[in-house]
């Protein structure tokens, strides 16, 4: 079901230039002499008339305040104030006025004040005094909560939402262990704040949230999951290789928003995979899973790594430069660190070809952003898919507005079976340490 609201124009083409030009709606119907907008799921049409109807307000919703200023920033010129918050309505939004003088509103939704100030309730879920103290920073499966109450008494964080750093600090001195996530920052400041802990076991297996030079200096044991997660890591990968390559969530919208008419020789034509490159940057045990898959495309495999590998297929190691220039597929699995930040910039872009998909599941940072906006911008490359961010949750507006670029909140890891298994891990290497044996992974 849908519906449209109306408003007679005298002046269609100006409309048109207005909402599709100015205001960056997208054009869903030309009837005519009727003009059809999408906005979500808003649709607003306009039809010739001998006189323009103007009165009511027309209201364009967003998902944060981000979009209002960003809508604002744009629309200066014809916005008749500032973005403001109205107590009264519980809304943040600035006024605006079309050519033919209708009122529009640029409005988001304030969530109710309390909810971002409660402090997060940490349960203990098996009071026990006799037993070491675990802080497990959210909710993970069942199995391993159930695993770690054997050895630990749990403290848990039960809010759907990360902890602040004040809250971590305010709960780890009593501590002796700590289960966290990879939105955890585990700093210098932090680990001062916790002379009883022993061991940091990390829900992930990628660790750069963690100061592990420190933690080692505190003799604080940091381990992590790997292995667990890299099949079903590789398998979301291909996901974005595939979504991305063939314009899959583009098409996806494109069919919901009933603009699908019938078959087009010209419609969503993307890239091919079978018999392309792929290019591998960080070749370890991910990075292998993601090259094997390829091997069923009957793709050619390309890879960037400090040392030589010896995957059981055939894949050829290659300077970054040449990586760059000669993958159609470009799929990174590096871990970050201070040699891989940003590794992937503006020349390194520059060197992709047009055709070129540029693929992360690895760490947000690894790639500049910023120059990544501006490369799927002017078309320099094809596409693009990814999982993580720079500055992780946070997604610039400009990347959200970008259609050749699929998005994912990082859920690489994210099958009941993995997340499971990183349960298991993640409490088995809490309990080696904290009895004394050794841990399935530890890093320092
Ligand atoms: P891994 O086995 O350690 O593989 C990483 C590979 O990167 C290594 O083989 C390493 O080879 C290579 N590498 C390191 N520094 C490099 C550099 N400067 N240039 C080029 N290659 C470099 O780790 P993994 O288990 O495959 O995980 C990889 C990363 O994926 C993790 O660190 C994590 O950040 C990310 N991850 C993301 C998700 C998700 O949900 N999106 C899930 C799991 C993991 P050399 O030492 O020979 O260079
Ligand atoms: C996920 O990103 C991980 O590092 O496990
Ligand atoms: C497409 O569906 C075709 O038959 O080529």
């Amino acid at each position: 079901m849908s519906g449209i609201i109306f408003f007679k124009t005298a002046n269609l083409t100006g409309i048109r230039e207005f909402y599709e030009g100015e205001l960056g709606l997208k054009l869903w119907k030309d009837q005519g002499k009727c003009l059809i907008f999408n906005h979500g799921t808003l649709k607003l049409g306009f039809c010739e008339g001998e006189a323009s109807e103007t009165n009511g307000i027309i209201t364009f919703v967003y998902d944060s305040p981000a979009e209002v200023d960003a809508r604002y920033a744009r629309l200066k010129k014809i916005a008749t104030g500032k973005p403001e918050t109205s107590e009264y309505y519980q809304i943040y939004h600035f006024w605006a006025r079309d050519f033919e003088g209708r009122n529009l509103e640029f409005q988001y939704f304030m969530q109710p004040e309390q909810k971002a100030q409660t402090k997060a309730e940490i349960a203990i879920l098996n009071p026990d005094e006799a037993k070491s103290k675990l802080l497990l920073t959210r909710m993970i499966p069942q199995n391993a909560v159930d695993q770690l109450q054997q050895t630990f008494e749990v403290h848990v964080n039960t809010e759907p939402r990360n902890l602040s750093k004040a809250e971590l600090a305010s709960h780890i001195p009593q501590m002796d262990a700590l289960l966290c996530l990879l939105g955890d920052t585990i700093d210098r400041e932090l680990l001062d704040a916790a002379p009883k802990l022993r061991v940091v076991s990390n829900y992930a297996v990628g660790y750069n949230n963690i100061d592990i030079d420190y933690a080692k200096s505190k003799n604080i044991a940091v381990c992590n999951t790997p292995g667990v997660l890299t099949e079903s890591t590789a398998d979301l990968a291909w996901a974005l290789i595939m979504a991305a390559s063939r314009r899959i969530v583009e098409s996806d919208k494109f069919v919901r928003r009933g603009e699908f008419v019938g078959w087009e020789p010209l419609l969503f034509l993307g890239q091919d995979l079978h018999a392309r490159t792929l290019g591998i940057l960080g070749l370890g045990r991910i990075g292998e899973a993601v090259g094997k898959r390829a091997t069923g495309f009957g793709m050619k495999i390309l890879y960037h790594s400090r040392s030589e590998k010896s995957p059981d297929y055939e894949a050829t190691r290659v300077d970054l430069e040449t990586l760059l220039k000669e993958s159609d597929i470009l799929s990174i699995h590096a871990p970050l660190t201070p040699e891989t930040r940003h590794l992937i910039g503006k020349k390194e872009l520059a060197m992709m070809k047009e055709t070129a998909v540029l693929i992360n599941t690895g760490r947000g940072a690894i790639v500049d952003e910023k120059e990544l906006i501006k490369a799927l911008q002017e078309q320099r490359i094809f596409a693009a898919g990814f999982d993580v961010y720079e500055e992780e949750p946070y997604i610039p507006q400009e990347l959200l507005d970008l259609e050749n670029v699929v998005l994912l909140p990082h859920i690489g890891s994210a099958s009941f079976a993995t997340r499971a298994a990183m349960g298991t891990m993640a409490a088995d290497n809490a309990i080696a340490i904290i009895k004394g044996e050794k841990p399935k992974s530890r890093i320092v």
